[in-house]
């Protein structure tokens, strides 16, 4: 559906002053007339509006990204202070990030934002935004406690933000233009990413302080006691992820297609003692999805014909460079059907839509990371339960902590997910976690014998996160 500039501008400014009405009336909810003498009474009788909002105010701020290198050197040596500089970086970094993507919001078509889906995402990051931005300095771990209680509700609030969108940028689909829908998705999804990634470091450095193996003055341990500081794992080895994604993954195809299908065996070679400092739920997402994909292509493209020879292996080979690790993903799939692979990076477009409308119609709850999903499947939202995925104890230098087993994988709770089930996002998904931490991903598809997938990862931790898009990079 075309849209004349003028009728699309009117309905931005009917738009932005339905927001801004909605603003208002939450302001006076919580903070009965504080702010009135900024109200402005509409014209004609309509209901007052503040043409200048404070999102205009937050909107005016800049995010500034953080490094795994930072994440780590911050909780490597936690004080007290440290802690409070922690909470209160996140506590202005969380309500900018969100009020950049609420004006991006408001400036998509109005018939967009009126699909429910995405008005509902709107609102919840309305609430969080007014919710978050009023937290004063935090100034005592009483204060920070207290924060950290309002972090844990939101996180959980927004678990249902990820199938809401995806459901709601394939209802929109003719509106806009598939690459403005993948650009604004994906400028969402990453700043999701980087909203989740500094509230859970900080969740996980307060429970490191408030932890009984937390000592102020101890001395510092060297790092080869330490493995986690806070959700980042300093040495996530690339062959132990593939191993225990490929273990899942087996287990849950074999759920799907039933216990003697011919399951393709997993090779792996090259550097196989390659480590970085990852968080792991990131990679093994990215792994898991690769690797499901790649053992399905091999046993669709069999089953028709029912051959009886065993399936040919997938292959992965790990690369370690001065500054990167390769982890290259083979299979003998048969490649990517020519109808799809112009589509195999978009959320909105593509043959399959109406097969993933009716996917997502079955998720209520859809997760963005692994530990979400395990949290959905188990009906105890990590974040709402205060449960911990590591156990508690994030090897901080403080504390006489033996070192940590490898968590078991959260990719177990994949099985929870309905067999079969393509929701047709893991792929884009994939290279939007790929990316945030300034690697790649790419996929090379030899049509009609298989495809290769090349995921490179910055090893040195260095990068920054990466908060604007591809797309709007390339621009
Ligand atoms: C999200 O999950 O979408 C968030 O933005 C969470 C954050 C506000 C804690």
């Amino acid at each position: 559906m075309a849209h004349g500039r003028a009728s699309a501008h009117a309905c931005v400014r009917s738009f932005q002053r339905r927001c801004n009405r909605s603003l208002f009336t939450h302001e006076r909810q919580q903070h009965a007339g504080s702010r009135a003498a900024s109200i402005h009474p509409g014209a004609n009788g309509a209901p007052p509006y503040r043409p200048s909002s404070v999102l205009d105010d937050w909107v005016q701020r800049e995010a500034r990204p953080i490094s795994l290198r930072q994440l780590t050197f911050f909780g490597r040596t936690l004080t007290e202070a440290r802690l409070l500089s922690s909470a209160n970086y996140v506590r202005t970094e969380l309500p900018t990030r969100i009020a950049h993507r609420l004006r991006d919001m408001q400036t998509l078509p109005y018939v967009v934002v009126t699909n429910h889906h995405i008005s509902h995402v709107y609102e919840l990051y309305y609430r969080a935004f007014e919710r978050l931005r009023r937290v004063p300095e935090i100034r005592t771990v009483d204060d920070n406690d207290r924060y950290c209680k309002v972090i844990k509700e939101t996180l959980r609030e927004h678990l249902t933000v990820i199938p809401r969108l995806a459901m709601g940028v394939l209802e929109i689909q003719g509106l806009m233009k598939p690459e403005e829908t993948d650009k604004f998705m994906t400028t969402l999804l990453r700043s999701r990413i980087s909203r989740r990634v500094i509230a859970e470091q900080h969740l996980a450095l307060t429970e490191t302080f408030h932890s009984p193996w937390y000592f102020p003055d101890a001395t510092k341990l060297d790092n080869e006691h330490v493995d986690f500081v806070g959700e980042v794992f300093l040495r996530c080895s690339a062959s132990e992820v593939v191993q225990r994604c490929a273990a899942t993954i087996r287990d849950i195809v074999r759920e799907a297609y039933g216990p003697a299908a011919p399951v393709p065996e997993i090779r792996l070679e090259g550097h196989l003692d390659a480590t970085f400092p990852y968080i792991l739920s990131h990679l093994e997402y990215i792994v898991g999805e690769l690797l499901r994909n790649s053992i399905q292509a091999v046993i669709e493209r069999r089953r028709p014909r029912g051959v009886a020879s065993p399936p040919p292996p997938i292959e992965v080979l790990i690369c370690e460079t001065n500054q990167h690790v390769i982890i290259r993903i083979s299979d003998q799939g048969g490649g990517v059907p020519r109808e799809i692979l112009p589509h195999l990076w978009s959320f909105s477009k593509g043959p399959r839509r109406q097969m993933r409308l009716e996917a997502l119609n079955q998720v209520p709850q859809l997760a963005a990371t692994l530990q979400e999903l395990k949290a959905l499947v188990s009906g105890t939202a990590r974040h709402g339960g205060g449960g911990k995925r590591h156990g508690g104890g994030h090897g901080g230098k403080h504390q006489h902590q033996p070192k940590k087993k490898l968590p078991e994988s959260s990719l177990g709770s994949l099985s929870g997910r309905p067999p079969d089930l393509r929701l047709g996002i893991g792929l884009p998904m994939s290279r939007i976690y790929a990316e945030y931490w300034a690697g790649s991903l790419e996929l090379h598809s030899l049509e009609g014998y298989g495809v290769d997938a090349f995921l490179q990862i910055p090893k040195l931790g260095n990068k920054n996160e990466q908060l604007t898009t591809r797309a709007s990079m390339d621009a």
